[in-house]
C-alpha cells in the first residue's frame, strides 16, 4: 500500500516503552495502522485489487509504503479521505466489541468509559449514546467539553476527583453495567469497585497506566464482577465471524451517519516522535495521524 495517512496509537507508545506484548523486535519500523492506495497484491489475493483505497493494519506503517495482510483491511468509505478512515478497524472495532458482543450494553444501562476523550474513548461515547446508554466518562478536565459535545452525560476529572465515589454517587450506589477499562494501574481498582455486583462487566483492553491484578479471593468475596479481556487483533484472528459482524455493523453505522468521517490531528511523518511524545504526555484528544 502507498500510505496516505498512518494512524498513531497508544500501542505505539507502549512499544516504545517495551511494554507491549513482547516489545518491538529488530529490525523495527514503527507504526502498524495506515490507510492508502493498494499498489500491488500478493498471489491469490482476490478480496482487494490494485487501485483500491483501504485502511488496515500491518507492521511498519510509519513509512511511505507498507505491506498488509489482505484479511486485515477494509475499504475506505466512499467519499472519505484516507486520514478520515483511520481508526475503522482499530479504534471503532475495539469500542464496538467492548460495548456490544462483550459488554452486552443495552438501552437504559450505564457505562463508564475511561480515557473518554481519546481515540477509542470518543468512538465508544458515540456508540454508547447511539445504543441508548447513559455515559459516564473520565478525562483530564480540559478535554471535558469535547466529550460532552459527543453526548456524554457525566464527566469526571480523574486527576482531581474520587472516581469511585463519584460513579457511586451518580448511580445511586448501584454501580455501572459496563466499564471500558483501558488504563489499568490504580484505575483498574476503581473499575472493579464501581461495576454492578453480580452482573457488572469490566472490559479490559488497555494498560496505559500500568499493570493491575485481581485475586480469586477478591472475585469471590469483594468484587463479584465479570472481568473480560479484549485484543482486537486476536479477536480478528480467533473469532473472524465475530470480527466480520463488527465490520458489518460499523458499515451500517457509517451509512446512518452515527460514525462520521474522522477528524484526526495530522502531523508530518517527520514529526512522528512529537506525536508519540504528546500521546504519551496525555495532551492529545481523539485520533492522531502521520502524513508521509
Ligand atoms: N485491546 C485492543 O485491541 C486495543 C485497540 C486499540 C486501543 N487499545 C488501547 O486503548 C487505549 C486507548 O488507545 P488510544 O490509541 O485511543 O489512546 P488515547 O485514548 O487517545 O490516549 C490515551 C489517553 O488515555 C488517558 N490516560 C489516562 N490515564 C493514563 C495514563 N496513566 N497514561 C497514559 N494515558 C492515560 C489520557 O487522557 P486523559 O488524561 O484525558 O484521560 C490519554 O490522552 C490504550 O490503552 C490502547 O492501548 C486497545
Amino acid at each position: 500500500m502507498k500510505v496516505g495517512a498512518a494512524g498513531v496509537n497508544f500501542a505505539d507508545v507502549m512499544r516504545a516503552w517495551g511494554t507491549y506484548d513482547g516489545g518491538p523486535q529488530v529490525p523495527y519500523v514503527a507504526g502498524f495502522e495506515a490507510a492508502g492506495e493498494v499498489v500491488a497484491v500478493g498471489d491469490g489475493v482476490t478480496s482487494v485489487g490494485v487501485g483500491a483505497r483501504v485502511v488496515g493494519t500491518g507492521e511498519g506503517a510509519f513509512a511511505e509504503y507498507v505491506v498488509m495482510p489482505a484479511g486485515s483491511v477494509a475499504l475506505v468509505p466512499a467519499g472519505w479521505a484516507d486520514e478520515q478512515a483511520l481508526g475503522l478497524v482499530l479504534n471503532w472495532a475495539t469500542a464496538l466489541a467492548a460495548l456490544r458482543p462483550l459488554g452486552r450494553l443495552s438501552a437504559g444501562e450505564t457505562v463508564l468509559i475511561h480515557a473518554a476523550a481519546g481515540a477509542v474513548g470518543q468512538a465508544a461515547v458515540r456508540l454508547a449514546k447511539h445504543y441508548g446508554a447513559t455515559v459516564i466518562g473520565t478525562a483530564s478536565a480540559e478535554k471535558h467539553d469535547v466529550v460532552r459535545r459527543l453526548g456524554a452525560d457525566h464527566l469526571i476529572d480523574y486527576r482531581t476527583e474520587d472516581v469511585t465515589a463519584e460513579v457511586l454517587r451518580i448511580t445511586g450506589n448501584r454501580g455501572v453495567d459496563v466499564v471500558l477499562e483501558s488504563v489499568g494501574g490504580t484505575t483498574f481498582q476503581q473499575s472493579v469497585a464501581v461495576a454492578k455486583r453480580v452482573t457488572g462487566k469490566v472490559i479490559v483492553y488497555g494498560a496505559a497506566g500500568g499493570e493491575a491484578s485481581i485475586s480469586n479471593w477478591e472475585l469471590n468475596f469483594k468484587h463479584q464482577v465479570h472481568v473480560i479481556g479484549l485484543h482486537i487483533g486476536v479477536l480478528g484472528q480467533h473469532a473472524p465471524e465475530l470480527f466480520a459482524e463488527l465490520m458489518d455493523e460499523l458499515a451500517k453505522l457509517i451509512e446512518a451517519g452515527v460514525y462520521p468521517p474522522g477528524e484526526p490531528t495530522v502531523y508530518d511523518l517527520a514529526d512522528g516522535a512529537k506525536a508519540l511524545a504528546e500521546l504519551e504526555a496525555r495532551t492529545t484528544t481523539g485520533k492522531l495521524a502521520l502524513r508521509p
